[in-house]
């Protein structure tokens, strides 16, 4: 409860604790269950082994939260863009070319496409009330953002400049706007199933917002960004929103202005000391800890934690990462940490 009560707005003195990634390959019991399947999408389809390994970190570490393990790149894949991952490269989608218009409008296929995520949520909660000590753990549902998805979209695998995505914008704005159009549908969609199967918070990932040109913020990310958090909010009103603008720099202040989700969940690149006095404190800090810092662990650790209790005290925090935790993480370093904080 105390990961709620943060992002409703208390101030507790041990902040909540979760991890971004924290179902993945830094974990041995991770890497058994997933050297199961061999298509990593199918491997978040179902919904008896996604759950158990959503379970995993919690089971472990007593993490104040769950994310529920599922993939930000279902959502294209089940809009006909074929997602394969290739190990040690990433991901690899079928391109939606320059000139081309996303075409989709079978939304039943869709949802009962995804209707596993909604299992898998179902099967996490009933795993974790199992257990005395992770009785009623939230679990987070979550989303890819509209241009972070785009991006993926119009590139067809990561991308260092992202020049397709950037040149569709500039040379093709009405396509591109009716590919948001069915990426906004898509996303919706998507946390229907995830709100339905009981998620009690919902994080909406924007991974490569610090990579759209700063005059395109307000029609491609703030935009859309808002209408989805406004369905959110009518679906289910005591819904809490995390934001995860990645490496906006300046543009997060307008964003959380404009957005107001509960929490604002920042990168590692970004100056949280200008974050923490140019948003509203209504707003809950998440992260900001390099994923590095955390493969270092010890003191080192330790002192950042300090600077970033001390600097964030008057006003809702949780601790987390700036991106995903690295499969070269020791565990140690995390129950370290965990018990540092709690102590
Ligand atoms: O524990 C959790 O955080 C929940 C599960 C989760 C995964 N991906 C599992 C996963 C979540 C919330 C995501 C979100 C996601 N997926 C994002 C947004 C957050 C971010 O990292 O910026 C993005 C951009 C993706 C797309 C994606 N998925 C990429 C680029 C890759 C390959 C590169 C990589 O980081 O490994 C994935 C694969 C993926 N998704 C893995 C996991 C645990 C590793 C693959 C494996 O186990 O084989």
């Amino acid at each position: 409860m105390h990961f709620l009560n943060t992002l409703n707005g208390k101030i507790t003195s041990q902040p909540p604790i979760w991890i971004m990634r924290q179902a993945g390959r830094y974990l041995p019991e991770y890497r058994v269950i997933r050297n199961t399947e061999l298509n990593f999408i199918d491997f978040c389809l179902n919904a008896e082994k996604a759950s158990e390994v959503t379970c995993q970190p919690i089971n472990k570490f007593n993490l104040d939260a769950a994310i529920i393990f599922s993939d930000i790149l279902l959502i294209p894949h089940m809009l006909g863009h074929t997602v394969t991952f290739i190990k040690d490269e990433g991901p690899r989608l079928k391109k939606l070319h320059f000139g081309e218009k996303l075409a989709f409008d079978d939304w039943k296929k869709f949802k009962s496409n995804l209707a596993p995520v909604g299992k898998a949520i179902n099967l996490s909660r009933t795993k974790l009330n199992k257990n005395i000590n992770n009785k009623n753990t939230p679990i987070i549902g979550f989303s890819g953002s509209p241009w972070t998805l785009f991006t993926y979209l119009t590139e067809g695998q990561p991308s260092k400049d992202f020049s397709n995505a950037r040149k569709f914008l500039w040379s093709n704005p009405r396509d591109s706007e009716e590919v948001f159009e069915i990426l906004i549908q898509a996303i919706i969609c998507f946390l229907e199933i995830q709100l339905k199967a009981g998620v009690d918070a919902v994080m909406l990932f924007d991974s490569w917002a610090g990579s759209i040109p700063a005059r395109f913020r307000n029609k491609f990310i703030y935009e859309p960004t808002r209408k989805i958090v406004q369905y959110i909010r009518a679906k289910k009103a005591s819904i809490p929103i995390i934001c995860f603008p990645k490496s906006m720099g300046e543009g997060i202040a307008e964003f959380a202005d404009i957005i107001n989700p509960n929490c604002i969940a920042v990168d590692h690149l970004t100056d949280i000391e200008f974050v923490h006095r140019s948003i509203s404190k209504t707003i809950a800090i998440q992260g900001n800890i390099d994923p590095l810092c955390l493969v270092k662990g010890g003191d080192t650790l330790k002192k950042e934690v300090d600077y970033l209790r001390k600097l964030i005290s008057d006003r809702p925090y949780i601790f987390n990462l700036g991106h995903g935790i690295l499969p070269e993480t020791p565990q140690q370093n995390l129950t370290d940490i965990i018990s540092y904080i709690r102590e």
